[in-house]
């Protein structure tokens, strides 16, 4: 579905003029840019560092999330902390976000099961990602799965072979895609799971070099 044939879909008009975070954060409680509001507790915003070395962006809330108000506290964040850690990446000096601010899901019995944001809902979302970057303009932004990478990289963007790599965007700070860290959850066996992990750290670990200017080998 292309973004196009709903211009009305945006947060633009619930956006202040002052870009603090603090500001941002308050007015994005009020945002009904898209469908997404109507069926979420609350909007998650970002938090984290504000002066961030390295911004990561993931897809939507969780359950988790959505009941906490804050961003990757579920199973995935605390994957998330964990390969950080071991990338040298403390949460402290990061600032952690993601591309659509409300939860969309599907009920699955009991259980409020994540459903995926559209290529409309992203467009409509990305203003309060790029109002962040304003505020905290990060080194590097780190696109956490396919709907982070492609909502800023365009449509074309390819996670599987693009992974790792600095790339440029008119307007944006650097950035670089790796894969959800949901992903690792989901793996067959553990051996998977391992190397993914394992790829996924590596790919955390080129975005501190980068950002520490010690040794980025990749292409620029
Ligand atoms: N997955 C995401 O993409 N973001 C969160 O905040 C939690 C899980
Ligand atoms: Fe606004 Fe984003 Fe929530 Fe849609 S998902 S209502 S654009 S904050």
């Amino acid at each position: 579905m292309s973004a196009v044939a709903h211009p009305e879909y945006s947060a633009l008009p619930f956006i202040p003029k002052s870009h603090s975070v603090k500001k941002l954060r308050e007015a994005a409680q009020y945002c009904q840019g898209c469908p997404l509001f109507e069926n979420a507790s609350q909007t998650v915003f970002g938090e984290g560092h504000s002066d961030p070395t390295i911004m990561l962006v993931g897809e939507q809330p969780g359950d988790q999330e959505d009941v906490a108000g804050k961003p990757f506290v579920g199973p995935a964040g605390k994957l998330l902390d964990i390969c950080m850690r071991e990338a040298g990446i403390s949460r402290e000096q990061a600032y952690v976000t993601n591309i659509v601010k409300h939860f969309k899901w599907v009920q699955r019995g009991k259980r409020r099961i994540h459903d995926q944001p559209n290529a409309m809902e992203v467009t409509a979302c990305k203003p309060w990602l790029e109002a962040e970057m304003e505020a905290v303009h990060p080194k590097l932004v780190i696109a956490l799965g396919a709907t982070a990478a492609q909502g800023l990289a365009g449509r074309n963007f390819r996670v599987t072979r693009q992974r790792g790599e600095i790339i440029r965007v008119e307007k944006y700070p650097p950035i670089m895609a790796t894969v959800h860290p949901s992903s690792l959850l989901r793996q067959a066996t553990s051996e998977d799971r391992h190397r993914e992990t394992h790829l996924f750290i590596a790919d955390l670990k080129k975005g501190a070099e980068f950002v520490s200017g010690k040794k980025f080998l990749g292409k620029l």
